[in-house]
């Protein structure tokens, strides 16, 4: 391992029952970079990201963060700083903003933290604060991406896992929001995402993995990617 990567995947591979999911997955992330995964339905995407978080076994392989091993159970996991923002949202779709972002708070203590991240939330995204009141299902898809990150920045994670963040959102909606999770890299996030929007997400990122049929196939610089003629033509819409 070199000394930089700070989340470090080795030989990772996983069942759900007899069926292999991950074949071996080898992937690094350094501290402050972007990565992406880019690779189409079922290349096994999701379930590399419930792995790291700790909802599904590991069969065989590693995972270490900062050259140790990660905790087994998902609430160990989030309280080391490993937080995901998982396929599809999921959110309390009857709660309010604040009771979504109050939820994800509740073991904390620090009253006065849990304000002050709250308004972290707020200036990345001051359109939750005028919607603080209203139920998380009844916001737009892109309101509800921006609330699903902020309950995932409430744990104040040092890395952040996001599952395919740009499903069913139009492109200038995608745009913006890629825009902030720039942003919460340059406050010092480490950002692993997996996406089917690859060249959207290769844009922002510093390097990418092309993912299929749960293994990594071609893991290089973002540019490099875009430029590669066979990937433009399998994954970037590309000739
Ligand atoms: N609960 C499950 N039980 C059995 N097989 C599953 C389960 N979830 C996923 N799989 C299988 O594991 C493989 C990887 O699925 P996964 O959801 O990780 O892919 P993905 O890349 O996230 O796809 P998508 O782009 O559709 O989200 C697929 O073959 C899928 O059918
Ligand atoms: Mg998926």
């Amino acid at each position: 391992m070199s000394s930089r990567d700070y989340l470090e995947i080795r030989g990772l591979h996983v069942y759900y029952g007899n069926i292999h999911a991950l074949h071996g997955v080898d992937l690094s992330v350094r501290k402050g970079e972007i990565v992406s995964v880019v690779g189409i339905n079922g290349a096994g995407k999701s379930t590399l990201m419930w792995t790291i978080a700790g909802v599904l076994p590991i069969k065989s392989g590693q995972i270490l963060l900062d050259g140790r091993a990660l905790p087994s159970r998902p609430h160990e996991i989030v309280a080391l700083g490993v937080s995901l923002v998982p396929e599809r949202r999921r959110l309390f779709s009857a709660l309010t903003v604040m009771e979504n972002l109050v939820m994800c708070a509740i073991l904390r203590r620090d009253k006065d933290g849990i304000a002050s991240d709250m308004e972290r939330c707020f200036d990345l995204y001051p359109v939750l604060k005028e919607r603080l009141l209203q139920r998380s299902g009844t916001l737009s898809g892109g309101e509800q991406q921006m609330l699903a990150i902020s309950r995932a920045l409430m744990s104040r994670p040092s890395v952040l896992l996001l599952d395919e963040p740009s499903l069913g959102l139009a492109p200038l909606i995608v745009e913006s929001l890629f825009d902030t999770i720039v942003k919460i890299r340059d406050e010092g996030v480490t950002v692993l995402m997996v996406e089917q929007n690859a060249l959207q997400s290769l844009e922002i990122s510093d390097r990418g993995y092309i993912m299929q049929t749960g293994e990594m196939i071609i893991n290089a610089s973002s540019q490099e990617l875009v430029e590669n003629p066979a990937v433009r033509k399998a994954y970037l819409g590309g000739d």
